[in-house]
């Protein structure tokens, strides 16, 4: 109802009165005012004037589910979705309604995760309102081996929210951070569930650094946030919604499945392409040049001997970047 009642008054662009809200929606007028109140309570200005009605006049900047749905525009990506004030780990939390059958597309999102999972077992810190935390569980009909493209499709996904929403020159370090300049803005976790031969769910989770001035001493020369870069505070809101447009437009619009189009956007956008690099194979620290990668989201890296090495997984180093 009270989405009905938020996208009644968005679309209008004059005063909408209590009776013709009631009408449009076929409830009464008792259950327009509920609404309205809930909606102001959660921080939509919505003013009233006596004999003209309502008028919205502004929208929460901070994270709340019915304003990221206010402006999206997705099919299936948060078709489901959820705003949490505080949870562990929105990509556990999210992991444990994919074993209860949540449907494909559904999304979790925080204002605040106090046991935040990174990359090989590290900590992600998202302070109340600082961070966006965000994961998507998506249900693919693709073996184990298949799914290397959802990583890479978010990546690019998220840096071209940024570059549009924020617009900022954000770039992707390979094969899931989203960096401007040097620094990390965005960092990518996909977990699965699967057999053997089918994946049951993948559940990507995106941790956003949004209004951050300082970060612990151990990531502060590589880390930064949307507010550090542009110097301007962003509606969360609208920001999440653009966000999982393109997550759509990556993902569900190419069948999980990086081509031709979304290899060249991800290599245009790529800061570890044409740098050297330096990656494990076995016990050995191997370097090169990153030329490209392929349709696997793998990177491929030129060796001085001319043969070009595939490196799918695990730590890069980038020269002059992490
Ligand atoms: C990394 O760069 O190490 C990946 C960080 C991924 C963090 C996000 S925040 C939302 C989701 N929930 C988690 O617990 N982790 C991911």
């Amino acid at each position: 109802m009270q989405n009905k009642i938020l996208k009644l008054l968005y679309n209008s662009e004059d005063y909408i009165s209590g009776q013709q809200m009631s009408e449009s929606l076929g409830v009464s007028r008792q259950a327009v005012n509920k609404a309205v109140k809930s909606l102001r309570d959660k921080g939509f200005g919505i003013e009233s004037v006596t004999k003209k009605g309502y008028i919205l006049k502004s929208v929460p900047t901070q994270l709340c589910e019915e304003a990221v749905k206010l402006f999206l525009r997705t099919k299936i990506v948060g078709k489901e979705l959820k705003v949490l004030e505080t949870v562990g780990s929105t990509n556990d939390y999210l992991k444990e309604l994919g074993y209860k059958g949540a449907e494909t597309g559904t999304v979790i999102i925080a204002r605040e995760q106090t046991a935040g999972k990174g990359r090989l077992g590290r900590v992600w810190q998202t302070k109340k309102d600082d961070g966006i935390a965000l994961s998507l569980l998506l249900r693919p009909e693709l073996s184990p081996a298949e799914i290397s493209s959802i990583t890479p499709l978010s990546g690019l996904a998220m840096c071209k929210a940024i570059n549009d929403f924020c617009m900022l020159d954000s770039r992707i370090k390979w094969p899931n951070d989203v960096i401007v300049g040097k620094k990390k803005l965005v960092g990518i976790l996909t977990e699965m569930a699967a057999e053997f031969d089918r994946v049951d769910f993948t559940v990507t989770g995106i941790g956003i650094n949004v209004e951050h001035t300082v970060f612990p001493d151990e990531i502060a020369h590589k880390a930064t946030s949307v507010l550090l870069e542009t110097g301007r505070h962003i509606n969360q809101n609208k920001f999440v919604a653009t966000v999982l447009n393109y997550l759509e437009q990556e993902l569900i619009m190419n069948r999980y499945r990086l081509n031709g189009t979304t290899v060249s956007d991800y290599q245009n956008l790529c800061a570890t392409i044409g740098r050297q690099v330096t990656f494990a194979r076995g016990k050995r620290n191997i370097s090169g040049m990153a030329v490209s990668i392929n349709n696997n989201g793998e990177l491929e890296v030129m060796l001085s001997n001319g043969t070009i090495a595939t490196v799918n997984s695990g730590e890069v180093t980038v020269q002059g970047i992490y």
